[in-house]
């Protein structure tokens, strides 16, 4: 069982205020991204809400643990995430794992185990993870994907939208209290517009084809940089899971 987020709005998964889609990304060619997954929510209060995730085993599927609910419909394959096509393949979640120290703004990744193996085809496969000695340093230029929607009346990008974001300094994400360079990356050059924003909650920064982090919270006013967990650090306890289920 997940804990409710005591500060939802503070997350990028929250109902849409200001703009609802990466910011300056561009469409991705379709398919080309094999391992993204849309997530449908039911939350704990009974609201529709999407996050991103991405697939890392068949039958798991890694996101962020603010994204959890009372159930959740994982949607691969797809591109339009409007227009049903032959590569979907949808799956319900079967499990929700939530990360033992989730607290808001911390710890924040979830396991999703599907109700059935994912086929793997050539518009759904499964992402590499880093080593739990593999520390992304700060200067690393990264790749942000997501479908940016955040509910059923706020459309964001009906197609896949790609950014490529800056690994910042732990000091340039100092404003948020929470902060902790051991546990997160700080994504996003403040000197620019291109942001990770809402709705992109749960997918994957891919630094050199590896999946380093995973979409958390920003600022209400959606500029960088913003604040995505740090995968290397979770290893152990992604593995635990992933062998005893
Ligand atoms: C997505 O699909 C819908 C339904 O076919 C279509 O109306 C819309 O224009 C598509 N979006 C994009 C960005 O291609
Ligand atoms: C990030 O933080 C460093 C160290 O405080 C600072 O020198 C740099 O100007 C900051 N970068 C930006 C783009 O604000």
């Amino acid at each position: 069982m997940c804990l409710l987020p005591l500060l939802l709005l503070t997350f990028l998964l929250s109902p849409r205020a200001e703009a609802g889609e990466i910011i300056n990304g561009k469409e991705c060619k379709p398919h080309s991204r094999p391992y993204m997954a849309h997530l449908e929510i039911v939350t704990f209060q009974g609201y529709l809400a999407t996050c991103g995730g991405f697939l890392i085993r068949r039958d798991f599927v890694l996101t962020a643990a603010h994204c959890a609910g009372r159930s959740i419909t994982v949607t691969l394959g797809a591109h339009n995430i409007t227009k049903k096509e032959d590569t979907w393949q949808k799956y319900k979640v079967a499990q929700q794992f939530c990360h033992p120290k989730y607290v808001t703004l911390q710890n924040d990744i979830m396991l999703l185990k599907l109700k059935k193996k994912a086929k793997l085809t050539l518009a759904v496969g499964v992402l590499p993870l880093p080593s739990q000695f593999n520390f992304i340093p700060p200067g690393t230029m990264c790749r942000v994907a997501g479908w940016g929607r955040t509910g059923i009346d706020e459309p964001g990008s009906d197609t896949l939208q790609e950014v490529k974001l800056r690994l910042m300094d732990p000091q340039n994400c100092s404003y948020f209290p929470h902060f902790n360079h051991d546990l997160q990356l700080c994504v996003g050059n403040p000197k620019e517009t291109k942001s990770a924003f809402k709705g992109d909650s749960g997918g994957p920064i891919l630094c050199a084809g590896v999946a380093q982090g995973i979409v958390s919270y920003g600022s209400h006013d959606a500029k960088p940089p913003a604040v995505f967990t740090r995968i290397s650090h979770y290893r152990p306890w992604i593995n635990q899971v992933l062998e005893e289920n």
